[in-house]
């Protein structure tokens, strides 16, 4: 009898015990002590940050060091890949020291490096810019500098830089002047001075394709982009949509064998304007791979007003500003992360104690910040932790894996 019922009481044992050691195995794991890059690995996203080169290097700012690496598994140059950084003479050489060491950090803590930037209006060596105003510098030799620029920093990176940056900001806002028409260029225009349309009006819109092709030449490897704001959502996607401007630019260049395989979205946002859901970003992100491009979120930061009662600590007014924010941050995120082609996600600047927009006076805003996902003191704000919670809790059938990206020969 008693060894019937140890038998009984064995097969019950056994029934109920992988069942009870499954419900223990149900618990999931606590996201709250992983990193960004480490939640965002399950999804084959890349997470990451502008790197302030100053504070990478200031003994004082080892916290800085510390979350760059950890948190972020690749890298923007935010100021020293850019022309004024690297070539400060007329035909004189380029020094990439402070390039190089954003190379080496990044190699170190296996981080992928996003090259920024090639041709771009603003930040060009004041000889440039200086020789093409007084006419000392000819159209045909701008276009030869130009090419050389390209080649000369491309084939330094060659095999380091994931995704380049090769154009930036080439097209005009509605509210830009001419007011109304076609607005959007690329093309001739005169008397432009420094600003979206100053490579046009020099060189033609065929710059793009060039520099494109310049940057293909130089390194076969990395992924070329083309990158830009307010590129978040689809307008009406007629003459006056700048997205819808880029998209059909994108379009052409793919059409014409141009090898431009990404577009990137910039994402500077500001909590005092209406913005985006999730949902209105994944459609963008998936028209543009429509295209069979990838894309990616490369600036992202969302600003707000910095009021007297802000400046003075006041939690009514700042609180309403940190959650803004974070909704901000969320809505990119989720929007990338739900669009396979999206494949990574950058801050510009990751810390309120380097960010750029604080030294920035947007228009009619005024003085701005609070913009970024840590604060002044490197605590994490409402805005990590919102993009710690997507990447945790986001999963099939809504989100899955990132489509790797071929360059386009
Ligand atoms: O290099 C000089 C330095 O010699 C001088 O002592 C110092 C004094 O102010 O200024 C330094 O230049 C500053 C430069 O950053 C490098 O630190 C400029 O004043 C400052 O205006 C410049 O701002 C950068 C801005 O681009 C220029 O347009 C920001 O740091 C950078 O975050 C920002 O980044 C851009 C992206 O490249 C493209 N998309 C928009 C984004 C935000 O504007």
């Amino acid at each position: 009898m008693l060894s019937r019922r140890l038998i009984v009481a064995g097969v019950v044992a056994a029934v109920l015990l992988p069942s009870l050691s499954a419900s223990a195995s149900h618990t999931p794991p606590n996201p709250a002590g992983e990193t960004l890059r480490a939640l965002a690995q399950r999804h084959g996203l890349y997470v990451g940050t502008a790197v302030n080169m100053d504070a990478l290097q200031d003994p004082a700012e080892s916290r800085y060091r510390e979350l760059a690496s950890t948190e972020f598994n690749t890298v923007t140059a935010e100021n020293v890949m850019k022309w004024e950084a690297l070539q400060k003479e007329k035909n004189g050489p380029y020094d990439f020291t402070e390039a190089d060491k954003l190379i080496d950090f990044a190699r170190k803590n296996r981080q992928k490096v996003r090259g920024h930037v090639l041709v771009w209006h603003n930040q060009v060596p004041e000889w440039l810019g200086k020789g093409v105003k007084d006419g000392s510098i000819s159209k045909t030799e701008l276009r030869a500098i130009l090419e050389r620029h390209v080649k000369t920093v491309v084939s330094h990176f060659r095999g380091k830089i994931w995704q380049w940056d090769v154009v930036n900001e080439a097209v005009t806002d509605p509210w830009d002047s001419p007011p109304s028409g076609i607005t959007y260029r690329p093309t001739p225009a005169a008397g432009a001075g420094d600003n979206q349309v100053f490579w046009a009006d020099h060189l033609g819109p065929g710059y793009i394709a060039d520099a494109f092709r310049w940057a293909r030449s130089a390194d076969p490897q990395a992924l070329l982009f083309y990158n830009d704001y307010n590129l978040e959502a689809f307008g009406d996607e007629g003459p006056m949509d700048k997205v819808q401007f880029v998209y059909n630019m994108t379009k052409n260049l793919r059409a014409q064998g141009v090898p431009i395989d990404g577009v990137g979205s910039q994402g500077h946002l500001s909590t005092q304007y209406g913005n985006y859901s999730a949902f209105q970003i994944r459609d963008a992100l998936d028209k543009f791979a429509g295209l069979g491009v990838a894309t990616a979120y490369t600036e992202v930061d969302v600003r707000s007003q910095r009021t007297p009662a802000v400046e003075a600590g006041d939690t009514k007014e700042i609180n309403p500003r940190l959650q803004g924010s974070a909704f901000n941050y969320s809505a990119l995120l989720q929007g990338c992360l739900m669009s396979r082609k999206c494949l990574s996600f950058t801050v510009w600047g990751f810390t309120d104690r380097y960010q750029w927009t604080n030294d920035w006076e947007f228009g009619g805003e005024g003085r701005t910040g609070l913009a970024a996902i840590y604060d002044t003191n490197y605590n994490p704000k409402h805005a990590y932790q919102s993009m710690r919670a997507d990447l945790a809790t986001a999963g099939a059938p809504y989100v899955q894996p990132r489509i790797p990206q071929k360059p386009k020969r």
